[in-house]
């Protein structure tokens, strides 16, 4: 037996007028301080003052939250009194969002706990509405809620089914602004979630379509995106990319490259989709030996590859290379600067976080532990993953 969860989602130019029908009386924004000072909240309340619902934002949200910061979140919406929780930004003011509303309605939660067992009972006080800035986590239409535990620098995977938004509004006039470097980091995240969500065991009759679909649209939006932030035809088929991917893995799962970006983001803190998208390529690699079947068939649908089997996933790994050096992004951790003795010194911490990270339950080949270990050593050298 399988979900498949999704916000209502409303897209495309113009998205953010669906404001103006809302009932309510007051709305917790939750969101980060340059976005309050690029104007997006402006943007937001005067759709929010036309449905004559009150404002109220809480701004402290970080890049990869902590949960102290939910924590003080929530203490704000305890004060505010929302029946309007509104996460608006990139997958961290989002992630915070939801996790800020499910203790706004259950105080007791450690917000560490929150699980895809338990009956949380939420929609008592409030219902949420996320709004992504960025095209990229997807993050508007999944329940994930990811986590940073700062003392142990660990990224923790939460949620559950009932914290997916009531509304995700996905329009592309909120991720306009970003500067190249966001837009191309961030694209890679959507096309790590096409790829993930499409090849993890996890993957489903309706969950795939969705997958073919990203993929397509970041290969041949995002140089576009990155090259000129102008083309609002670029900018706008990568929103709806990111959201596709975002459904399409948000049903299925992510995979390796998740579990080491995860890790590489909280100990060397790189952005989110700049580590998922380098570690990408080498995980493809890994799987290729041994379960190239579904990469493949990727290569194969887009047109990338006939070659099949081993040949067809590598295939998929050199073009996924290719984009991201197209993009001006990393393909190895030697090229983020990072140097050799500091790596090697958190390696076993990589490894072993990594390791034990949840999105790697459901990955087509699933490594040991000096797997793990050699998958990090290559993505640092840059020598493929062949073995
Ligand atoms: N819940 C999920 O399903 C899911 C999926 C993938 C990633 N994530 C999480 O999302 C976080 C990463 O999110 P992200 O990559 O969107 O970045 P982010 O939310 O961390 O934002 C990065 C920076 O970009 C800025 N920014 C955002 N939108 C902008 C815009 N339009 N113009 C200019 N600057 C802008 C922000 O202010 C911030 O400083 C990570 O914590 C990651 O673990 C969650
Ligand atoms: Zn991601």
């Amino acid at each position: 037996m399988w979900y498949f969860v999704s916000p209502q989602i409303v897209f495309g130019a113009g998205a953010l007028d669906a404001i103006d029908g809302l009932k309510g009386r007051r709305a917790l924004v939750v969101t980060d301080g340059p976005l309050v000072e690029l104007g997006l909240v402006d943007r937001v309340k005067a759709h929010l003052d036309k449905a004559g619902i009150e404002m109220h934002v809480f701004d402290g949200v970080e890049p990869d939250p902590s949960v102290r910061t939910v924590r003080r979140g929530a203490e704000v919406a305890l004060d505010v009194g929302p029946d309007w929780i509104v996460g608006l930004g990139g997958g961290s003011a989002m992630d915070a969002a939801k996790a800020i509303w499910v203790l706004y309605e259950r105080p007791d939660i450690d917000p560490a706990a929150i699980n895809p067992f338990d009956d949380l009972g939420l929609r008592q006080k409030a219902r949420l509405i996320t709004i992504p800035t960025t095209s990229g986590t997807g993050a508007e239409v999944t329940w994930a809620i990811v986590l940073t535990d700062t003392e142990e620098q660990r990224k923790m995977g939460l949620g559950n089914r009932e914290n997916v938004a009531d509304m995700a509004i996905v329009d592309p006039v909120m991720a306009a602004g970003m500067p190249p470097q966001l837009t191309a980091d961030t694209g890679l995240d959507a096309l790590t979630h096409a790829v993930e969500g499409y090849t993890c065991t996890w993957h489903t009759d309706l969950s795939d379509g969705l997958c073919v679909r990203a993929a397509r649209l970041v290969f041949e939006n995002l140089p576009r995106a990155v090259a000129d932030g102008s083309n609002m035809a670029a900018r706008e088929r990568m929103h709806n990319a990111a959201t596709c991917a975002g459904l399409g893995f948000g049903n299925a799962m992510a995979a390796i490259a998740h579990s080491m970006g995860h890790v590489l983001g909280s100990v060397f803190h790189v952005p989110h989709g700049r580590a998922v998208g380098l570690c990408l390529p080498y995980t493809i690699e890994f799987a290729a030996r041994t379960a190239p079947e579904r990469f493949a068939e990727l290569a194969s649908v887009l047109g990338i590859s006939q070659a099949g089997g081993e040949a067809g996933a590598r295939a998929l790994a050199a073009r996924v290379r290719d984009l991201s050096r197209e993009i001006g992004d990393p393909t190895c951790v030697t090229e983020m600067g990072i140097a050799r003795e500091a790596y090697e010194a958190r390696l076993e911490k990589l490894v072993d976080d990594a390791f034990n990270d949840t999105q790697v339950v459901a990955a087509a080949r699933m490594p040991s532990f000096e797997e793990m270990e050699r998958l990090f050593v290559c993505a640092y050298d840059g020598d493929p993953a062949d073995f």
